[in-house]
């Protein structure tokens, strides 16, 4: 432990939950930032209201007249189809996603070591979620129009297959793959899908408002 962080929030016994402060109690980060910690909604519940806020709202700009579920901040059941929880970012949405496909593929299918199946088009944190979490990454041409082809999709999907990727759009050539067709091959195998919309995820219902021709909602997907 080291003197700078004497203080503040040792009650939650972790170190990463305490707020950095001199000795006289200061402190050492912007106000702003050191006063709460996401990690700790016991000592600051303030950010499990936001989290909760902050899904609500995704999924009233997503969700096609869904409503948020799962637990609101006081831990009641909030009702409602679609759940969400708030991440530092797009890799760490995807990693926390293949993560859990491949723990859910392990326990109701039995398979050792699940394969994702994503097009040459997907984003580097795919890859990185298949090192980390030693999940075999089958990746699947795009057509002329950089967009997944969903029938080298198809011929992809093994007995192995945890979770079929598709972006909308995608980083590298900002394309939105079919992502219905790829949901469907997913439904019909009863495996997981899984719709990369880090980069836009939050422009497409905009410009479907703006009359832009945006294919329905990723909620439409029914895998
Ligand atoms: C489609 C897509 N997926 C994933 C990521 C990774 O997101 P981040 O850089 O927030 O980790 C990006 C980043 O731009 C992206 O465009």
């Amino acid at each position: 432990m080291s003197p700078n962080c004497i203080g503040a929030v040792c009650c939650t016994a972790q170190w990463s939950g305490m707020v950095p402060v001199d000795r006289d109690g200061e402190p050492l980060m912007n106000a702003s930032q050191s006063q709460s910690n996401p990690l700790h909604p016991d000592v600051w519940p303030s950010g499990a209201k936001f989290e909760a806020e902050i899904v609500a709202m995704t999924v009233g700009m997503l969700g096609d007249g869904q409503e948020a579920g799962g637990e609101d901040a006081s831990g009641e059941d909030a009702g409602g189809e679609m759940v969400g929880t708030v991440t530092s970012g797009g890799t760490e949405s995807i990693l926390l996603a293949m993560k859990t496909y491949r723990d859910w593929a392990r326990a109701r299918h039995g398979i050792r070591r699940p394969e994702i199946v994503a097009p040459v088009t997907a984003d580097a944190a795919f890859d990185k979620a298949a090192e980390y979490f030693d999940m075999p990454i089958v990746k699947v041409a795009v057509g002329a129009d950089c967009r997944a082809d969903v029938v080298a999709a198809r011929k992809a999907i093994t007995r192995r297959t945890a979770v079929v990727v598709g972006s909308a759009p995608s980083f590298s050539h900002g394309t939105i793959d079919p992502i219905l067709d790829l949901s469907e091959l997913a439904r019909e195998r009863g495996i997981g899908f899984h719709t990369d919309a880090c980069l836009g995820g939050f422009v497409l219902p905009w410009a479907k408002k703006l009359g832009y021709p945006v294919r329905p909602s990723i909620s439409a997907c029914p895998a």
